[in-house]
């Protein structure tokens, strides 16, 4: 199934394609003043459920962090608490939860979850990585990158080195609406969904953005300026756990890959890592592992992000205003 547009939410990372420059910016302008001890607190009195299917570290506590950073509030919101867990249709859930929040943060085993979600709720439901997309994670790459090439994507190269998974489909859209290059390797079995792949050629024939797709890890690290994975098995692909670690056998960042990359080439991983697999310790590690700082970018990206969809005014859910 294709993502639904809509102005209101943000389930793919083409919702927020025309808006990248702003959020970058604004991002950078948050992390500045977030340094100099100023949090923002730019939403005072929201309240945004947080519903996570799946377990996180990263996307989870940054996203509390931010909220609370913009003076709003945050509730963790898991199935087995919810009585989603117990068969509550998910438009139930979304019209109840519209009632008393001003946002829904949702990380989901099914995209078309997510849209259903989105389709019900009255407020901006935002995509906290689903199995078709991960965007806020490509906000925080594409800052992390911004910063360190001086806000300069045009002329620089990416190469992405493993799964074409819901991380590289929100890669290729966003590296693709920015104007930066991507050359992705993939296992022939493991490549990027055609539609998207589509979606990302025809953002880059309006940036300039080269995007191509190869089988061959060299060809994905000779010269690049960056070079980006992920793990081989995510969450929910257990049961596929040897034919997948025998597929991607080849397909790691380590010391070797990383002499084939520009000499000044940084080494992005969104986490969690499984050392050894899909990158060494000595990369992981290392003074080109730009990791941390892409971890940390997390939370000023999300922070815009907030910014843009929690717009100050009359509550959202009101049915006076939706009518639902
Ligand atoms: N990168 C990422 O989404 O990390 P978490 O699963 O820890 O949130």
């Amino acid at each position: 199934m294709t993502a639904a547009r809509t102005t209101k939410d943000l389930l793919s990372l083409e919702d927020i394609a025309g808006d990248l420059p702003a959020l970058l910016a604004r991002a950078e302008r948050l992390k500045a003043e977030r340094t100099r001890g100023r949090l923002g607190g730019t939403r005072p009195g929201t309240n945004v459920g947080l519903i996570f299917e799946k377990p996180s570290t990263r996307t989870r506590t940054s996203f509390e962090v931010a909220i609370h950073d913009l003076g709003g509030h945050s509730i963790y919101l898991s199935p087995r608490d919810l009585q989603l867990g117990r068969g509550e249709t998910i438009a139930d859930t979304a019209r109840v939860l519209s009632r008393y929040c001003d946002a829904l943060v949702y990380r989901a085993f099914r995209h078309a979850d997510e849209v259903e979600l989105a389709r019900w709720a009255t407020i901006p439901v935002i995509n906290a990585l689903d199995d078709r997309e991960h965007p806020c994670q490509i906000v925080a790459d594409l800052l992390t990158m911004h910063e360190r090439w001086k806000g300069r994507f045009r002329g620089r190269r990416l190469g992405w080195i493993g799964d074409g998974d819901n991380v590289l489909h929100s890669l290729l859209l966003g590296a693709a609406a920015v104007g930066l290059d991507v050359v992705a390797a993939t296992p022939e079995k493991y490549a990027p969904r055609p539609d998207i792949v589509a979606a990302a050629e025809r953002l880059a024939r309006a940036s300039g953005a080269k995007i191509s797709l190869t089988n061959d890890p060299h060809e994905a690290a000779r010269g690049a300026n960056a070079l980006y994975t992920d793990v081989w098995v995510s969450m929910g692909e257990e049961a596929e756990q040897a034919a997948r670690e025998a597929a991607f056998q080849g397909f790691q960042i380590n010391a070797a890959l990383l002499t084939e990359a520009a000499p000044d080439a940084f080494v992005l991983h969104d986490l969690p890592a499984r050392r050894g697999q899909e990158i060494t310790d000595e990369v992981l590690d290392g003074p080109r592992a730009a990791v941390w700082d892409q971890a940390e970018n997390r939370l000023h990206a999300q922070k815009a992000i907030l910014e843009r969809y929690l717009r100050p005014g009359p509550r959202r859910g009101s049915p006076t205003r939706r009518g639902r």
